[in-house]
C-alpha cells in the first residue's frame, strides 16, 4: 500500500468510462491522480474530454501514446506513481475484426512498453491491467473463473490474454506488484455509445424524443454479465491495496440477453422492444462470444468487494440519463433554430 500521504495514482484510459469513475474514486481518496492521453488533432478537446470535464481542474493530464515507449517512459519516470491503472486499449470487440493489426499493436505493445517503463523506471509501483471476460471467448465452463483456460474469439480477446500474461511474467519475472481484473461487461450513461448497451438507451431516448424511428442490433441472443462500471473501478483498487498481486474476476454472477436488455430498457420508457427493433446481419460478428458468466467468489472472499448497481437499475439509469439527454439535445436544436430577430415587426 502507498505511504504517502497524497499517493500518486497514473491512469491509462483516464478519458474513457473507466477512467473517469476510477478518477473520481481516486481523488476523493485523495490521491493526486495523472492521466495519459493521446495527443488527436481530429477530435476536438470539449468530446474527448467530456466524462472527465468536472474534474478537470483537479487532474493532471500528460500527452503520451501507447505506441512510444519513450513517452511513457518519459512520463512514468517524471511523477513516478505509486499506482498504474492500465485502462486504455482499442476497446471495441467489432473494430478488432475490421483492423486486427492495430488493435493487436496498440493493446499488446501499449501494455508491454508500460510495464517495461515501470520497471525500469518506478519498480515500487504497483500495476492494474485492465483484462477482460473475452478472455474466455468460447468459454470452456460456466460460470467463468481464474482458472478457466482461455479461448479467444478475437483479436481484442487474444491481445487481451497477451497483456495478462505479460502482466504476470513482469510479476513472476521481475518481482512487480502486478494484478490482472477479469471484468466482465460493466456499462453506464458514460459507455461508448458503439456499445450495445448504450446503442439501445441512447435508442430508447431518441425514439421518445421523435428523433429515431427504430433501432438496428446484431445478435439478440448473446448473452452478458452485465454490471455497473462505477462498482468495477473499486474492485481495480482494492487489487492495488493486497499484501500480494494477483489475478481477479469481477462480474455480477447473472447473465442477460441482448434481447432482455433491450425490453428492459424500452419497458422504462413504456415501450414495447418489439416495434422497434429488428436482428440486421450487418451487425452480426464473424466469431460470436455467445455466453459469458463470471464467478466473483475470489473477488468477494479476498477483496471483500461487493457490486450495488443491480441490473435493473442500471438499465433504468442508462435510459433515465439518455431520455434526459435526447430531450436536452431537441430543445437545444428547437432554440438554436428559432430566429433571434422577429421576423415581422409589430404594426405600430
Ligand atoms: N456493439 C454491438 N452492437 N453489439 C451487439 C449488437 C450491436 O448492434 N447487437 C448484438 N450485439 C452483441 C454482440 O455481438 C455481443 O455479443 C454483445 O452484444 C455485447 O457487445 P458489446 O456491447 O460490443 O460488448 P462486448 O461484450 O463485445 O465487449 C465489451 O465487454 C468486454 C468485457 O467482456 C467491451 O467493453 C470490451 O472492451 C470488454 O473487454
Amino acid at each position: 500500500m502507498p505511504t504517502r500521504k497524497n499517493p500518486v495514482a497514473l491512469i491509462t484510459g483516464i478519458t474513457g468510462q473507466d477512467g473517469s469513475y476510477l478518477a473520481e474514486w481516486l481523488l476523493a481518496k485523495g490521491y493526486a491522480v495523472h492521466g495519459i492521453v493521446r495527443r488527436v488533432a481530429m477530435e476536438s478537446p470539449e468530446v474527448r474530454l467530456l466524462r472527465i470535464a468536472h474534474l478537470l481542474p483537479r487532474l493532471q493530464l500528460h500527452a503520451a501514446s501507447l505506441e512510444s515507449y519513450p513517452s511513457l517512459f518519459r512520463v512514468v519516470s517524471e511523477i513516478r506513481p505509486d499506482e498504474c491503472y492500465h485502462l486504455a486499449a482499442q476497446s471495441f470487440v467489432s473494430y478488432s475484426f475490421e483492423d486486427e493489426f492495430s488493435t493487436l499493436n496498440t493493446n499488446i505493445n501499449g501494455t508491454h512498453y508500460l510495464l517495461s517503463a515501470i520497471k525500469n523506471a518506478a519498480p515500487d509501483c504497483r500495476f492494474y491491467f485492465a483484462g477482460s471476460s473475452e478472455m474466455f471467448g468460447k468459454a470452456r465452463q460456466v460460470p467463468q473463473t481464474e482458472l478457466t483456460p482461455f479461448h479467444p474469439r478475437s483479436a481484442y480477446g487474444i491481445s487481451k490474454v497477451a497483456g495478462y500474461d505479460l502482466t504476470r511474467n513482469y510479476r513472476e519475472a521481475y518481482g512487480l506488484f502486478a494484478c490482472a481484473g477479469i471484468l466482465f461487461n460493466h456499462e453506464s450513461p458514460r459507455r461508448g455509445l458503439e456499445f450495445v448497451t448504450r446503442k439501445i438507451s441512447a435508442a430508447v431516448g431518441r425514439i421518445c424524443a421523435g428523433r429515431q424511428k427504430n433501432l438496428h442490433l446484431g445478435n439478440l441472443e448473446a448473452r452478458r454479465d452485465w454490471g455497473h462500471a462505477r462498482d468495477y473501478v473499486q474492485a481495480m483498487w482494492m487489487m492495488l491495496q493486497q499484501t500480494q498481486p494477483d489475478d481477479f474476476v469481477v462480474a455480477t454472477g447473472a447473465t442477460h440477453s441482448v434481447r432482455e436488455f433491450a425490453e428492459l430498457a424500452f419497458a422504462a420508457a413504456g415501450l414495447d422492444y418489439r416495434d422497434y427493433v429488428s436482428s440486421d446481419p450487418e451487425f452480426y460478428r464473424p466469431a460470436e462470444v455467445d455466453l459469458l458468466l463470471g464467478d466473483a467468489g475470489k473477488a468477494h472472499r479476498v477483496l471483500g468487494w461487493r457490486m450495488e448497481c443491480s441490473f435493473d437499475q442500471l438499465v433504468r439509469e442508462m435510459v433515465e440519463h439518455d431520455l434526459q439527454q435526447a430531450r436536452a439535445q431537441s430543445r437545444f436544436e428547437a432554440a438554436d433554430s428559432a430566429p433571434s430577430i422577429p421576423l415581422y415587426k409589430k404594426a405600430s
